[in-house]
């Protein structure tokens, strides 16, 4: 198994996970459409790889282009990651979502079932989990009362996943669940380049520590938490990678299975504990005031991450420090881009 083809591939995850396919040594086919991303991100994963990723500009939606993509490849293995994400779009453009969230992951599977590809690693969220009422949170926990029509596209695909398998246990199908991914490639060539201001929490400090924005909104201080904020399981951007090349081997060794894993820490931290933490690493003083609560937040979000660690062989090795400091190094690295 050494062609994986990557959907999304210039994006934050999916440029990160290509790198580190590349550099244990698989090949990468990767398929964007820009629609939230860069095509210099191909040349930056060049300059940190050395390797080049056989590139198709166009859209998971276009049923023709994937069929191509499959016949000119021998592909052994998907990592779907193009998708639309952000909460705030998603209530006012609940067609767009769905579309482009669900549509486009039927028409990919669909086309994998026509070439006889049976394995795929999808991403999806924590956001499945609605507001769990067991912390940490682990894979058995109930999932559904998603907020918003992202949350909701991500349960929906998950659905639909489950029932391929149950209709052909040949498929080979991995489902990650991600918590908060952050920070950036060490390099600082590559990192989350969010359109307009940044709805999520460590872009927006980064963006008020170089003066981008005046000030960050804490979003309520009145949670039932440690200090009154919200607390979530923040992961390293290249943690979260790794744990992909760990899928795919997964997917090698037990050739069929439905496999589902949470990919956090298993530790949570408070919005205040991460503007310390971001000040304290950086050497910076990042403005804030606390504001009303955002609505559709949950209190308390981390993960069990135990499962993966056990199955995969997998759990994350970079702490609150690396994420300040590369989070914050790209950002620096990437003014007016
Ligand atoms: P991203 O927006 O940075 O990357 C997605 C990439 O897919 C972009 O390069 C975009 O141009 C491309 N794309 C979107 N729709 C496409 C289409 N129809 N055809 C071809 N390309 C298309 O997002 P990301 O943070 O890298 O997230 C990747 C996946 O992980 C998404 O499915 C997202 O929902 C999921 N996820 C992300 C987070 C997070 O915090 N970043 C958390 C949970 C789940
Ligand atoms: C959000 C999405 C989630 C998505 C994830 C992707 C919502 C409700 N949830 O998760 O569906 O999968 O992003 O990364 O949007 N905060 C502030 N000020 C800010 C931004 C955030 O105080 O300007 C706080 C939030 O209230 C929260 C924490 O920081 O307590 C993290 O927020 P964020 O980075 O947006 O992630 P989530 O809300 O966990």
């Amino acid at each position: 198994m050494k062609n994986i083809f990557i959907t999304g591939c210039c994006g934050y995850i999916g440029s990160h996970t290509s790198v580190e396919l590349l550099n244990e040594g698989y090949e990468v086919i990767g398929l964007d459409n820009f629609s939230n991303s860069k095509p210099r991100v191909l040349d930056a994963i060049y300059e940190i790889t050395g390797k080049k990723i056989k590139f198709y500009e166009g859209d998971m939606l276009d049923k023709n282009l994937l069929k191509k993509i499959f016949t000119e490849n021998k592909i052994d293995a998907v990592i779907d990651f193009a998708a639309f994400k952000s909460v705030g779009d998603s209530v006012n453009m609940p067609i767009e979502y769905y579309i482009n969230n669900v549509s486009s992951v039927l028409t990919l599977l669909n086309v994998m079932k026509e070439q006889d590809v049976k394995k795929i690693i999808f991403s999806s969220s924590a956001t499945v989990y609605g507001e769990s009422k067991i912390i940490p949170i682990t894979e058995k926990c109930s999932i559904g009362g998603t907020t918003n029509p992202y949350g909701t596209s991500k349960l929906f695909v998950e659905k639909i996943l489950q029932d391929l398998y149950k209709a052909d246990n040949t498929w080979g199908i991995c489902i990650f669940r991600y918590f908060n991914p952050v920070g950036a490639h060490q390099s600082g060539l590559i990192g989350e380049e969010p359109n307009g201001v940044p709805a999520n929490l460590m872009p927006f400090i980064s963006k008020v520590a170089t003066k981008e924005l005046k000030e960050l909104k804490v979003f309520g201080n009145d949670y039932n938490t440690k200090d009154g904020t919200g607390v979530r399981d923040y992961i390293h951007i290249v943690d979260l990678a790794k744990a992909h090349v760990k899928g795919i081997e997964k997917l090698k060794k037990d050739s069929s299975g439905m496999f589902i894993y949470n990919l956090g820490t298993g530790k949570g931290y408070s919005v205040l504990e991460m503007i310390n933490a971001f000040e304290k690493v950086n050497n910076v003083k990042i403005n804030y005031k606390i504001v009303e609560r955002r609505p559709g937040d949950v209190a308390i979000c981390y993960a069990d991450a135990s499962l993966a660690k056990k199955e995969l062989g997998w759990s994350a090795l970079l702490g609150l420090e690396n994420m300040c400091k590369d989070a914050y190094n790209f950002t620096q690295k990437n003014i007016n881009n």
